[in-house]
């Protein structure tokens, strides 16, 4: 099987209904119950249900241990697959509502994946996200404590949420502080937003990478200048067709996008919600524009040399493929 690596995915959003009733009863938490459907899989119906819908599942999330096994349970699912690295997004907001303290979810989430690397050899890194309909204090508040409490996992800073909301360049002090401490930043921009929306992020914030970005292909110039810039696209097809953007992955922009020289990633942004995994992602892709396994290695070599990551770490990665 090809090796795999993904950069795109919300660990809150990696827990299974069924772990989430689990954390739940175990930590006498009360779910909503409009939580999940009849069936016991997540109820959403939009993008912005579905938002409401992960808060509410990321509820059931109490303790460091509890993020400690959302991580691992992510990265056991993951490492069968052929994964063999992931990034992920941590949200110390969604952590705070719990009650748990910063440092208490990132010292839960490493020691998921330190439990992962000993019993599966998988490798994860940390990405601290803001959510964006929070606004700029909240992003700023976030930032400060990702440069005053430095992680040795944590390796990028990021953004998620309602991309309608606010304009990236309320978030420039947020992003600037994490850059300007010498770290990688991402955001979500392209995905419900349209291509203003990317250029704006790109204009006024120090980011590496794009969040999906996939609208990018409305604006021919814009695609032009994400592949001369050679800026890595988190793409999550399988999520882009659970909200509505496309009707099918034939219909999915991915293919064009790295038609057209731009550095192409395949990851699965809220596995359970979206009723996928990177592995899925990889076969539909693979399927839907005949690629064969050559084409998939270099997408995963896309996905390792855009990490944010040390470059020993992205070394030894490269030489296990
Ligand atoms: N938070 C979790 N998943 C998200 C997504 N796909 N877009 C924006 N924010 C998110
Ligand atoms: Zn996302």
């Amino acid at each position: 099987m090809v090796k795999k690596a993904e950069l795109h995915v919300h660990l809150e959003g990696t827990a299974t209904p069924a772990l989430v009733k689990k954390l739940a009863a175990e930590n006498g938490a009360e779910l909503d119950p409009t939580t999940f459907k009849s069936d016991g899989e997540f109820l959403w119906t939009d993008f912005w249900e579905f938002l409401k819908c992960y808060d509410k599942a990321a509820a059931a999330i109490r303790s460091k241990s509890d993020y400690q096994a959302v991580t691992y349970d992510y990265l056991r699912r993951c490492a069968a697959e052929d994964v063999i690295y992931v990034e992920t997004f941590s949200s110390p907001d969604h952590a705070a509502t719990a009650g748990i303290s910063y440092e208490d979810h990132l010292e839960g989430i490493a020691a998921g994946i330190d439990q992962a690397r000993l019993d599966f050899g998988i490798e994860a890194r940390i990405i601290v996200t803001c959510v964006r309909h929070l606004g700029a204090q909240s992003a700023l508040k976030i930032a400060d404590k990702f440069v005053s409490s430095p992680h040795p996992y944590v390796v990028g800073f990021g953004m998620g949420g309602d991309e309608a909301m606010f304009h990236p360049k309320d978030f420039a002090p947020a992003f600037n502080l994490v850059h300007e401490a010498g770290f990688s930043t991402t955001n979500h921009a392209g995905e419900f937003g349209g291509p203003s929306s990317i250029r704006d992020t790109l204009n006024h914030l120090p980011v590496q990478r794009i969040g999906h970005g996939v609208r990018a292909i409305e604006d021919p110039a814009l695609v032009e200048e994400l592949a001369s810039r050679q800026i890595p696209l988190e793409i999550c097809p399988g999520s882009n067709i659970s909200t509505g953007l496309y009707k099918n992955y034939e219909e999915h922009p991915f293919n064009r996008l790295m038609q057209a020289g731009c550095v192409t990633t395949i990851s699965s942004d809220d596995p359970p919600f979206f009723a996928t995994s990177v592995g899925n992602e990889y076969e539909k892709v693979a399927k839907a524009f005949d690629y064969d396994d050559q084409m998939l290695r270099n997408i995963t070599l896309n996905s390792i040399n855009a990490a944010f990551c040390d470059d020993d770490l992205k070394q030894k990665l490269i030489s296990s493929l």
